[in-house]
Formats: structure tokens, C-alpha cells, sequence
């Protein structure tokens, strides 16, 4: 680098800046180079005098680390660009703008209510929530004419929004593909309007940063000495496993879905007539609801056969359906499903949709509509372990709990959760976790003791 060139992109970092996408998330391993890049990319458009951008960490202990970075780069940069420390922002001789926040809280995301930036920037997406970052797509709109306005956003695998960054970004498409969302509304005049956008996944190595490995040989080896999931995680970008993941044992092993050997996704089958049927219900009106049809084998082994989960197209964002219409749903499917026309549903539900403070509780409404519920055990930590039983593997590959392969929202969520940081032996609770809790109440009416011997899949540590 010559003494007048203040940052150069390395290769990856050019692929990552060249992105015309509306949202793009640089992700996978660490050290490769993504904050760096990130704080970078708010320099474009800097020379305008309205411009303003927006840097977000989940909380502002953590933005030290990109204030510092920005301190080595920016005035060198721009001459004459100051950081105002109380305001948390960078001016440019221009007029133009460099913010830095915080959503520590679901609700801070109002405290960017009204305001408008050209480029926000999520450092360390998988910390914040869906609700966050939806949010401030509405706060990304230009203060003046001649600017662009876009997203961009840097992830390691884990962390509370695992689940949904990994479905947004990485499932998605093959890496470095764009993904579009197709959009329609209404306008005011009654006129139906289309558009589109676009989204892209870049993925990061370790080995992508050049300038990391020449001042530290040695940080390779400190990736690989990590334990497993860490490791996988940091050093390979793996997306399937993260430190902090609940259900390590999970498998989704395509290879099985046939033979049911190590795995817990399989193939859908007649099931036979005479197994008893489990039906489990997490009760949400703005959250998703969910309902879980289980049967069960003669060994107590359950199979998850079929879902309804109400949620809004949006992760964690319920229908908004009354429970009367969800009553007549279930009513709808069990007529028609052939793993569940004429049997006997044994039906187990969140214990507060017993409540009746209000007028008439849910169950009551729902009873109304023949769709029957007990009340579900909602002893979280005893539940917990019941699924950790049903998910080990025994010695022949056989876990106590299978999933449909048609069950898509269950495996997109209940792998995808992480420990609670206020209660580490607990599932955080802002995670998406409505299926995981109807799961809950279905096996604690249907304990099974842990395996005296944990089979060879159960030790991913
Ligand atoms: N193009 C570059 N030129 C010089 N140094 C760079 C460049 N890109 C990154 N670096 C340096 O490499 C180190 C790691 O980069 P950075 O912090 O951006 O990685 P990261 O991917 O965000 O890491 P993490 O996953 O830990 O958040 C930093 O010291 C950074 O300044
Ligand atoms: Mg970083």
C-alpha cells in the first residue's frame, strides 16, 4: 500500500462493495475483513452535503470497536472530518453525516422514528432481530436529491437472529446470487402497483484477509484450536452450527430421509391407523401461532406429520388470525389429512389460553368449534430436557423424535435457537420460538427417560 492510499480493498471486500443489491450481507468466518469493509462503504456518497448514513450495533459498548476503526480511516480519507463523541457521529467538511447507534432493546428501533438515512449498516446482524432490521428499512430513504439508498449488513453464524438471517441470506440462493422479493400494494388512488428487490449473500473466509494473516500467522491456529461448533462456525462459516445453538444434536440428513438413520427430518408416510395422534398449540395473534400434529409409533417414538403455523410470510410475525378461524382450520385439515381423518386427536396447549380474564378465553372459543385442548406442562427447563431426550440417538441412529420433510417451519426454527443470555440454561425468548414451545407441551405429556448412553451423534462438542 503507497503512504498516500489510506484503504484498498482486498478481493472479497471488492466483491462485497460492488454489490448493486438494496440489501447485502457479507458473512461466515471471522476476520475477514467485513466491518472493515462495512464502515468503508459509508464513505461514498459522502461528498454530498445531505448525505447521512447510520452504523448500528446491538449496543453501543459494542461500536467501540468500529469508532475506532472509522478514527484510523476517516480523516485520513476526508481532511477535516470530525467525530463528535456525545452526538456519536462523524461530519464531513460536505455537511454529510456518519451516525452510529444502538437497538439494545426491541423497542429502540422507535428511537429512529422520523429520521431518514441513504445507507444503514448492521454490524453483526445475527445479534439483532427481525423486527429491528425490518424496521429501519422504513427509515432508508434519501434527505436530498442525487443519492443512493441501500442496506448493508456483516454476520458471523449464532446469536438471536441466526434463524432469520440464515433464511433471508443464506438458504435462500447459492452465495453471490441475487434474491428477489417480489412486492405488490396499493396506492392511493385504489391502483395496484408491483415492484421488486433484490438481496445477495457474500460469503467471507479468514483467507480472504491477507492484511489479518500477514500481522498475525498465527490466527488460523487460534480459529482451529475453538471447540467444534465454534470453530465451524468462525473458522469455516458454517451456517448448520454456532456456539450458543440449543439443539446441537439436531441432524437434517437428506441421505436418511429414506432409512431414518441419523437423522430427524424423513420422508412423509401412511402413518398406521391404529397410533394415537398428539395435537400441540403455542396460542399468537401478532406472534406466529403454532399447532403440531404428532403420532406416535408403538415404541413412544413421535412423528411430526403436519403443521399450521400462522405466521405472515415474515419472520416471527403472526396472522393475526382470531381463534375461531384457527379452530376452523384445524378442523379443516384434520378432515382431510390422511394421517389424521378419523382418529382420535389428543389435543395439549399453552396453559394460558385458559385465561378468562378478559371475556371468553381462547379454549373456551375454540371449544366452541369441537377442537379440544388440555392444558399443557409448561415447566420450561423439565421441557427442555424432554426434547434433548427425544432428539439423542440411539446406538442404531434412531432418534425418539422424527420430522415430516413437509414440516419447513419447523426445521427452519427450532434449530435455529440459542441460549438466553439473562438464563444460560434456558432458550432465549425473543428467538422465534412458538413451534419449539408447542413441541414442549407435546413431549411432556409424553416423557421418555435419557438414554443411558448417548448414541455417536449426540457428541457434536
Ligand atoms: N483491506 C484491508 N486493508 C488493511 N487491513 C484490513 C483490510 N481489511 C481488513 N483489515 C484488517 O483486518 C482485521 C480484521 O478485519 P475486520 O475487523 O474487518 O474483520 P471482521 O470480518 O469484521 O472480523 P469479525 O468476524 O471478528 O467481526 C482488522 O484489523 C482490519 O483493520
Ligand atoms: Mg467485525
Amino acid at each position: 500500500m503507497s503512504a498516500a492510499v489510506v484503504w484498498t480493498p482486498q478481493p472479497r471486500q471488492r466483491d462485497f462493495l460492488a454489490r448493486s443489491e438494496f440489501e447485502a450481507l457479507y458473512g461466515g468466518a471471522a476476520g475477514g475483513g467485513k466491518s472493515d469493509a462495512l464502515v468503508m462503504e459509508a464513505l461514498r456518497q459522502v461528498h454530498i452535503p445531505h448525505y447521512k448514513a447510520l452504523i448500528l450495533r446491538r449496543t453501543y459498548p459494542q461500536l467501540s470497536e468500529l469508532v475506532e476503526k472509522c478514527r484510523k480511516y476517516y480523516p485520513r480519507a476526508f481532511p477535516g472530518a470530525q467525530y463528535n463523541e456525545s452526538r456519536r457521529q462523524w461530519n464531513f467538511p460536505s455537511g454529510a453525516v456518519v451516525r452510529f447507534g444502538a437497538m439494545q432493546h426491541q423497542e429502540d428501533r422507535y428511537n429512529y422514528q422520523g429520521q431518514a438515512f441513504d445507507y444503514i449498516a448492521f454490524d453483526e446482524l445475527t445479534q439483532f432481530t427481525w423486527e429491528q432490521y425490518s424496521y429501519l428499512f422504513s427509515r432508508c430513504r434519501p434527505n436530498g436529491p442525487g443519492t443512493r439508498c441501500y442496506i448493508r449488513s456483516t454476520a458471523n453464524p449464532g446469536g438471536v437472529g441466526h434463524g432469520w438471517v440464515k433464511e433471508r441470506f443464506i438458504t435462500a440462493a447459492p452465495p453471490m446470487t441475487t434474491i428477489w422479493s417480489e412486492l405488490s400494494w396499493t396506492d392511493a388512488d385504489g391502483r395496484r402497483c408491483f415492484g421488486r428487490r433484490g438481496r445477495v449473500f457474500v460469503p467471507a473466509r479468514v483467507t480472504d484477509n491477507q492484511a489479518l494473516l500477514d500481522n498475525d500467522p498465527g490466527y488460523l491456529l487460534t480459529l482451529a484450536s475453538l471447540p467444534y461448533a465454534q470453530r465451524e462456525a468462525l473458522l469455516n462459516g458454517n451456517w448448520d452450527s454456532f456456539s450458543g445453538q440449543v439443539f446441537t444434536e439436531w441432524r437434517d440428513d437428506p441421505a436418511g430421509y429414506e432409512s431414518r438413520v441419523n437423522t430427524h427430518v424423513i420422508a412423509p408416510f401412511r402413518v398406521p391407523e391404529h397410533w394415537p395422534v398428539w395435537r400441540g398449540f403455542d396460542w399468537g395473534y401478532s406472534r406466529p401461532f403454532s399447532v403440531g400434529w404428532y403420532a406416535v409409533d408403538p415404541q413412544r417414538r413421535l412423528y411430526r406429520v403436519r403443521e399450521l403455523y400462522g405466521c405472515a410470510g415474515q419472520p416471527n410475525e403472526g396472522l393475526r388470525w382470531e381463534p375461531e378461524k384457527v379452530a376452523r382450520e384445524i378442523r379443516r385439515i384434520e378432515g382431510e389429512d390422511e394421517n389424521l381423518a378419523r382418529r382420535h386427536i389428543y389435543g395439549v396447549a399453552d396453559p394460558a389460553i385458559f385465561a378468562s380474564e378478559t371475556g371468553e378465553s381462547v379454549a373456551d372459543v375454540m371449544a366452541r368449534c369441537q377442537v379440544y385442548w388440555d392444558r399443557g406442562d409448561n415447566k420450561r427447563l423439565p421441557g427442555k430436557m424432554q426434547v434433548h431426550n427425544r432428539l439423542a440417538f440411539d446406538q442404531s441412529g434412531a432418534p425418539m423424535l422424527y420430522v415430516f420433510n413437509t414440516c419447513r417451519n419447523f426445521i427452519r426454527t427450532v434449530p435455529a435457537l440459542c441460549y438466553s443470555s439473562s438464563d444460560v440454561e434456558d432458550v432465549d425468548t425473543a428467538g422465534e420460538d412458538h413451534i419449539y414451545d408447542e413441541l414442549r407441551y407435546v413431549c411432556m405429556a409424553n416423557p421418555v427417560a435419557a438414554r443411558a448412553r448417548p448414541g455417536p451423534w449426540t457428541v457434536r462438542l
